[in-house]
């Protein structure tokens, strides 16, 4: 059986309010991680960082909204507007069951899709899973000039982003690894990714 370095379970992440502590844990050997998945919030920098990780591993870049636009051959916002959110949330699930089939690849999600938990389970069955996080009052920063976000079109915008965080943060929690991106840079981020990714692998025998 695979032997794995060190603590893995790298939780480097504040909460809305700075309450989740740095703990480490470790990565079941038993798990096969051929690839990275990205998940949390929009504005995280998930696919920014998704694709100097790849870069860097050689690895394909794979953004599950990027796909499913393609597919539909229509943009995120035309999806909810013309199908609703819950078609879009159905071509996210069968994406995710296609993705199984992955080797060597990062995977930047959407950031709803892990708040199922066959996507969430799914993932972690090929994938070291990592959450990006940030603050709302960073996340606002981010997204406010932005208008591809449907579940942003809203009246108050950063109560949106709260209440979605709020719901959301059980199953970002989850992550094999959580990454505060507040005060660092994309690049930054990319480089832990980077490390936990290699202290995920096995020492071989
Ligand atoms: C969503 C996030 C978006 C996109 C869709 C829904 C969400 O992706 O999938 O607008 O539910 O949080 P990003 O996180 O890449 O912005």
């Amino acid at each position: 059986m695979a032997r794995w370095h060190g603590a893995q379970r790298a939780k480097l992440s504040t909460s809305l309010s700075a309450r989740i502590p740095l703990t480490h844990g470790a990565v079941d050997s038993t798990r096969q991680i051929r690839n990275i998945a990205l998940i949390g919030f929009m504005g995280t920098g998930k696919s920014s960082v998704g694709r100097m990780v790849a870069d860097t591993l050689h690895f394909t870049f794979l953004d599950t909204d990027d796909v499913i636009q393609a597919r539909a051959g229509i943009s995120i916002r035309e999806i909810f507007d013309n199908h609703g959110e819950a078609v879009f949330r159905d071509w996210e699930r069968r994406l995710v069951e296609e993705l199984a089939r992955r080797t060597k690849t990062v995977i930047s999600t959407g950031g709803g899709l892990p708040a199922n938990e066959a996507n969430f389970v799914s993932l972690q069955s090929h994938s070291l899973v990592v959450c990006l996080w940030a603050s709302p009052e960073k996340i606002y920063q981010r997204v406010k000039s932005q208008t591809h976000r449907p579940l942003l079109h809203d009246p108050d915008p950063q109560a949106k982003i709260r209440e979605l965080l709020t719901a959301r943060e059980p199953y970002y929690r989850k992550a094999d690894v959580l990454v505060n991106t507040d005060f660092r840079s994309a690049r930054e981020v990319a480089l832990q990714v980077l490390h936990q990714f290699h202290m995920a692998q096995p020492v071989p025998q």
